[in-house]
């Protein structure tokens, strides 16, 4: 009970201290039920290059942000992930940090950050960083670590003596092309790289390279900050006796042989790092998400904690990105499986890595469609939904058609194989003013032709709209309760197009019926197993004319429709 009233209180202090220089909280921020806020939140990933520029240059900026914060709210948004936004050469967009307490000019000021942080927490938005755990080869300590062999920040990076004629140091290759060693002319070493050699890895072997790492959470949490998105979070540590990955037959894009990251990446010690992490966290009731890539679900549970110690609470799977072709029996095996852990999940169709959702499943007939479909999915799982800018208008991948126009740097690099990441990080489609209403100057991607259609003010004025779904979804995801704790509960487990299942909770539930086929669709779905009466009140469908309960004994739905549906007791009679 104590415990409980001391989570209520802790929930009500984000509501009313200051965001800028917040005191510790002592307990994870909850509800009255006692759930933590990231467990009811939705969060939604902004690149902020892309979002909203306010000055003109071409690039989103944080007063840009701000300025769109009622839009966000209105969407049902409570907290926003922001890629980074630190000073940064810009190589890998941000990922490449040179300063991790500071704002990058092109961004705006650590005053404007405060006023974000302060207009968001307003509205209830709670903001959210990435912590990079490579650094640029700017950074002052990088520039300090390869001015000599015996700098102070020499053993800050992974430097290692090549295997003599020009031989690296061992065969580990760069995720982003060749080899992860690069050479250093004024030292004669080689320093380690599991991005661009413009992103040297920090040796976090060296206890001094992890205070610093942690205190910067620190630094961001006092400010007022809610947590922390953990980039590449399981290429933290190597192995430090380097020893060989093995190879794999063929070549990747880049013409390199494919390796198995056996010795670096995913090491035990990178969890251990993320067990210290949370405990920073818990002091301020801050969220840990985690950019982990696990190839299965047993591999995904050990994110959540080890041995006792708990570790991210959000950590990403990446499993329903990974479905390769829409399909309704696809998705039931991985939600059943992630289920299945007890583990709280996270959901996500696309991010500023991954191809956006209509680009992968369009036909270009049925675009609109598919991403309401798939917002009817991730939106009333059991677990915790982010939604990538732009998902919620059924925006596109605009992917560059010639080499020269690329600006990710592993599009140039894997051409035309891997043509990048450009094409899902185009500019938010705000309205049908030139530009897409992002920027009054030449946008740094261009806009694709659809913004004349898929854009804020066009879908705000049309019912029918994608944007329209996505908010009536968020509404009812936070006014239903069994939308927000509910079990999952499958039904028709055998059907191969159409994903149906229940959320359920105490007295009450939720249908949700999924068309996943490109055909129309006679449905069935029994629940008076379940004790349920086989109607629902519609909550939110695509299906038009329909305006009473639907008789779930039988019903029709079109290529890739939703119902979202009430269901009340048999004995109940409420319908
Ligand atoms: C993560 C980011 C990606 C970046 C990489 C290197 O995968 O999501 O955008 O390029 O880390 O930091
Ligand atoms: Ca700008």
């Amino acid at each position: 009970m104590l415990n409980r009233i001391a989570l209520i209180l802790a929930a009500l202090s984000w509501s009313l201290t200051s965001p800028c220089f917040a005191a510790p909280r002592t307990a994870a921020s909850a509800d009255a039920d006692g759930h933590p806020w990231w467990e009811h939140a939705v969060f939604y990933e902004l690149y902020p290059r892309s979002f909203a520029d306010s000055n003109g240059d071409g690039i989103g900026d944080l007063n840009g942000i701000t300025a769109r914060l009622d839009y966000l709210r209105d969407l049902g948004v409570d907290a926003v992930w922001i890629t980074p936004c630190y000073p940064s050469p810009q190589v890998d967009f941000g990922y490449d940090v040179s300063d991790y307490e500071a704002i990058d000019p092109m961004y705006g000021t650590l005053q404007d950050f405060d006023r974000l942080l302060r207009e968001a927490k307003q509205r209830g938005i709670r903001i959210v960083m990435d912590f990079v755990n490579h650094t640029s080869d700017q950074h002052k300590w990088f520039l300090d670590s390869k001015s000599s062999r015996s700098a102070a920040h020499r053993d800050w990076y992974v430097w290692r003596d090549g295997k003599g004629q020009g031989a690296p140091p061992n065969n580990w290759l760069s995720l982003f092309g060749h080899s992860a060693w690069q050479w250093d002319e004024r030292t004669q070493q080689y320093y380690y790289h599991f991005f661009y050699p413009q992103q040297p890895d920090l040796n976090w072997r060296n206890p001094a390279v992890e205070t610093a790492m942690l205190d910067v959470t620190r630094w961001w949490y006092q400010r007022g900050v809610a947590g922390f998105r953990l980039d590449a979070v399981d290429t933290v540590f190597e192995d430090p006796a380097l020893t060989d990955n093995p190879v794999l037959p063929g070549k990747n894009a880049y013409g390199d042989p494919r390796m198995h990251n056996v010795y670096n990446q995913k090491l035990p010690a990178d969890n251990e790092v993320m067990q210290k992490l949370r405990g920073i966290a818990d002091q301020y009731g801050a969220v840990l998400i985690g950019e982990t890539n696990p190839v299965d679900v047993s591999e995904l549970e050990s994110y959540y904690g080890q041995g006792g110690k708990p570790g991210l609470q959000l950590p990403m799977d990446y499993l329903f990105t990974n479905v390769r072709t829409l399909s309704a029996a696809e998705y039931r095996k991985q939600i059943a499986a992630i289920d299945r852990t007890g583990h709280w999940p996270v959901y996500l169709i696309s991010n500023h890595d991954v191809r956006r959702p209509v680009s992968r499943y369009g036909d270009g007939q049925h675009d609109d469609a598919i991403a309401k479909v798939l917002a009817g999915m991730y939106l009333t799982l059991r677990g915790t939904p982010i939604l990538y800018y732009g998902e919620e208008l059924g925006m596109a991948n605009n992917d560059p058609t010639r080499r020269e126009d690329v600006k990710d740097p592993i599009g140039r690099l894997g051409w035309p194989d891997q043509k990048g990441r450009d094409g899902e990080r185009t500019p938010m489609q705000w309205s049908n003013a030139p530009n897409a209403g992002f920027s009054s100057g030449q946008p740094w991607l261009p806009v694709p032709a659809s913004y004349k259609t898929h854009n804020v003010a066009a879908e705000t004025a049309d019912p029918d709209s994608v944007l329209q779904f996505y908010r009536r979804v968020l509404e009812l995801r936070h006014t239903e309760k069994a939308l927000l704790d509910g079990r999952y509960v499958p039904l028709n487990p055998d059907d191969a197009q159409v994903l149906s299942y229940l959320r359920r909770i105490d007295g009450e539930a939720v249908v949700v019926v999924l068309n996943m086929s490109g055909q129309r669709r006679h449905v069935r779905v029994d629940l008076a197993t379940p004790g349920l009466a086989n109607r629902a009140e519609i909550l939110v469908s695509t299906l038009h004319g329909v305006h009473g309960p639907v008789d779930l004994a039988g019903f029709d739905l079109e290529p890739f429709g939703v119902l979202i549906g009430k269901v009340g007791r048999r004995a109940s009679g409420r319908f």
